[in-house]
């Protein structure tokens, strides 16, 4: 076991800056540290994340959100174990994947993100972090629940800050302040709509969960307000890094971009490969159910573990020159990228395993099929520079682009 000392710390602004030098020391020379600030027990390798994740000898919990996510969202499925976790996963899983994701919600992937578009396809110019990406999946989840877009300021008011309070390591009394305010304020958001659709359901996704009964006993009001908050904060800060970070990879590496550009059926393993090598989402903790030996020593049971998949993904033992963007990389699979047997970890893995994955998937390949369209000789602004915010998600604070508007 290791003591922080010799890696920047990850509370720290330089850490901030570039985790992914000090990414590099931990897996090296640091795979176990017991970081004071956080009280946790921070893994890096690839192996450990994995071993953690997958958690075939039942030695981890998601106890953790009890205090990291309960206090803004209430209890979520992500707290659940067990066939209550089935049961709950089960209710929503179909809207996520297959028939149901194909065809009642690919036409409302498809129309947000012509909306959007429309919007600057004719001005040649483009931020594509604040114009698209921060819109798209947080109109996407709205309309699927049938609440009103019109509010989206609002909605991405309340996920930032469900994810600050989320990634709030160093314990900043302002964000958990925010937290308690926005949970206040998205329960009296959200109480009334719920009561309607009980009395007028409609098609959509909070209609469904309304009805929906597990062991023969409907959902409480709670229980379904808060799944809605953990939809919006789940299925909106991750796919927005997502598509800000595809496209500021691709940029920078303008002869992939062209390839992709040539070739669509290249933009999953576009995003499969942003994903290993940009993850949204760096961190993801756990409690240890007993001791458990992972590499560099022993955890005690009870304890916090972080795991830091931005680290796990660029492992040397796992994957060739990892550092390297490469979209054509044969050390990761991009047919099962997308489900639980994914090789990298940016989804996590086993039973948590992002049940919008596939969602996500179907906004991406959207979303840069037809910002690709719109945008025939797409570049970077003039003297940008790119700059990445974020520790616990992380993602692109900017992107501004250039293109000749396509002919109308
Ligand atoms: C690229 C985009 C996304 C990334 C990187 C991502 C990442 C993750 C990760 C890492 C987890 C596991 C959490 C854990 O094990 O503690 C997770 C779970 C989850 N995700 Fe995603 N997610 C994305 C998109 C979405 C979307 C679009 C939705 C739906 C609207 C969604 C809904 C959920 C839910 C409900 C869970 C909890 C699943 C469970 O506990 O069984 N995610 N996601």
């Amino acid at each position: 076991m290791s003591t922080a000392q010799q890696v920047p710390d990850i509370l720290s602004p330089e850490f901030a800056a570039d985790p992914y030098p000090a990414y590099r020391v931990m897996r090296e020379s640091a795979p176990l540290i017991l970081h004071e600030a956080t009280q946790s027990w921070i893994v890096s390798r690839y192996e450990d994340v994995e071993r953690v994740f997958k958690d075939l000898a039942g030695q981890f919990t998601t106890e953790n959100y009890d205090w990291q996510i309960e206090p803004v969202h209430g209890r979520t499925i992500l707290q659940l174990s067990g066939r209550e976790h089935a049961v709950r996963r089960a209710l929503v899983a179909p809207a996520f994947r297959g028939a149901e994701l194909q065809e009642k919600f690919l036409p409302v992937i498809e129309r947000n993100s012509r909306e959007l578009i429309d919007a600057f396809r004719h001005t040649g110019r483009a931020d594509l972090v604040t114009d698209y990406a921060t819109r798209l999946p947080v109109n996407v989840i709205a309309d699927m629940l049938g609440l009103d877009k019109a509010d989206h300021d609002r909605f991405h008011g309340w996920y930032t800050t469900v994810i600050a309070f989320l990634g709030n390591l160093s314990g900043d009394p302002e964000v958990a302040a925010a937290g308690a305010r926005t949970r206040v304020e998205f329960a009296e958001y959200m109480f009334p709509i719920i009561r309607e659709r009980r009395e007028n359901p409609g098609d959509d996704l909070l209609s469904t969960l309304c009805a929906a009964e597990v062991d023969g006993v409907r959902m409480s009001d709670e229980d379904i307000k808060a799944f809605c908050s953990l939809l919006l904060a789940a299925g909106g800060e991750t796919t927005d890094k997502a598509i800000a970070s595809i496209f500021a990879n691709l940029l920078a590496h303008p002869e992939q971009l062209a390839a992709v550009r040539e070739d669509r059926s290249l933009i999953p393993r576009a995003f499969a490969e942003t994903l290993r090598y940009t993850p949204p989402v760096h961190m993801i903790m756990r409690q240890t159910a007993t001791e458990v030996e992972l590499s560099g020593g022993t955890v005690p049971a009870g304890a916090t573990v972080t795991c830091l998949i931005g680290a796990a993904n660029r492992d040397e033992n796992r994957y060739r020159d990892p550092d390297r963007f490469d979209i054509l990389r044969d050390d990761l699979t991009t047919t099962t990228a997308f489900s639980a047997a994914a090789d990298h970890l940016a989804f996590a893995l086993g039973r948590h395993f992002c049940v919008g994955a596939l969602l996500a998937k179907a906004e991406v390949v959207t979303g840069v099929g037809q910002l690709l369209d719109a945008m025939p000789d797409l570049r970077p602004a003039d003297g940008f520079d790119l700059v990445e915010r974020g520790v616990f998600t992380r993602g692109p604070q900017s992107l501004p682009v250039r293109f000749t508007p396509a002919a109308a």
